[in-house]
């Protein structure tokens, strides 16, 4: 039985990933600061995560000076390879050709393995954005990365970095996007959608404060779920959307794998979509 049992397919990658994700910010320390205090339960969450199916894992350079990468290799250590999706990034000031060489061999040193997704982090104002492209170009030849693409970027953003692209395309975008942050939903996630892409939806829960929602809680009682899973089950019905929560406890991995494997009816999400808006 593979690891992911909720998925979806996306075309820009040819394959299909775990309906809900795992972010790490936070995890193995902040920004460019290392924490060791507490490598072991974070390892431990995201195996559980991993075990309960949310294969896609979301870190970056910059989170914890790499720390957080390093965390991530130790926890997929023993998981079949080809079944998780991993996603790192390159910090803005890494955005020249040659520095988003070196800092994507330093992110595969630490992940211990290639990077199935490297993003652009944020636009970098001072380098032209067809440089960083290029160097996402000769990554894949190199099989460094499989796929690349951006992050906090708008549609006008992405489709200029699409034109300097010769040999591949850009396959993801990762945008905040909640229930209460819709700004993407006129624009970057329809646009993501006609091409194919994958969309990564970061600070999905808002950083848990739709766990006291009443609104949400009745709705879930209907279905024996928490307001989290159904915050989350909520984006597992758009398509081409996958949420990225970041949760260091076990009880917090637990819950959110549980927005895994049902579905909300048409009706409730409708309803939840304009209660929100
Ligand atoms: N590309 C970008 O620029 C960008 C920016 C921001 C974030 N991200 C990515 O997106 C990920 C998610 O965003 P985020 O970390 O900002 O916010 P988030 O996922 O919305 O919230 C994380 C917080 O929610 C808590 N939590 C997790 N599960 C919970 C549950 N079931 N019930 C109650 N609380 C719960 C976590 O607590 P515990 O940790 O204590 O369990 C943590 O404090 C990041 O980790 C990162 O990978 C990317």
């Amino acid at each position: 039985m593979p690891l992911s049992r909720d998925t979806k397919y996306i075309k820009s990658i040819g394959r299909s990933v775990s309906v809900i994700g795992m972010g790490t910010w936070g995890m193995g320390g902040g920004f460019w600061s290392p924490d060791y205090s507490n490598d072991n339960n974070w390892v431990a969450a995201l195996r559980r995560g991993i075990e309960l199916g949310m294969t896609l894992i979301d870190t970056a350079e910059m989170y914890g000076g790499g720390h957080s990468e390093e965390l991530v290799g130790r926890a997929i250590k023993g998981f079949p390879r080809d079944e998780l999706f991993i996603v790192t990034k390159v910090w803005p000031n890494h955005a020249r050709y040659d520095d988003v060489i070196r800092s994507a061999r330093a992110s595969q040193q630490r992940l211990g393995t290639y990077i199935d997704l490297y993003l652009l982090h944020w636009p970098a104002p001072d380098v032209p954005i067809c440089e960083t492209m290029k160097a996402m170009e000769r990554l894949v030849d190199e099989g460094v990365v499989r796929f690349f693409g951006l992050s906090n970027f708008d549609v006008n953003g992405i489709e200029e970095a699409r034109r300097c692209l010769s040999k591949y395309d850009i396959a993801a975008i990762e945008n905040r996007y909640s229930l209460v942050h819709r700004v993407d939903e006129g624009s970057v996630i329809p646009y993501v959608q006609r091409n194919g892409m994958l969309y990564l939806a970061y600070t999905p829960i808002e950083k848990g404060a739709f766990a006291n929602n009443e609104f949400l809680r009745d709705i879930g009682k209907r279905y024996g779920k928490t307001p989290i899973q159904v915050v989350l089950n909520w984006y597992v019905g758009i398509d081409n959307l996958v949420p990225i929560p970041k949760a260091g406890r076990i009880e917090h991995v637990e819950e959110n794998a549980g927005a895994m494997g049902w579905r909300l009816s048409k009706e409730d999400w409708e309803l939840i979509s304009r209660h929100f808006h």
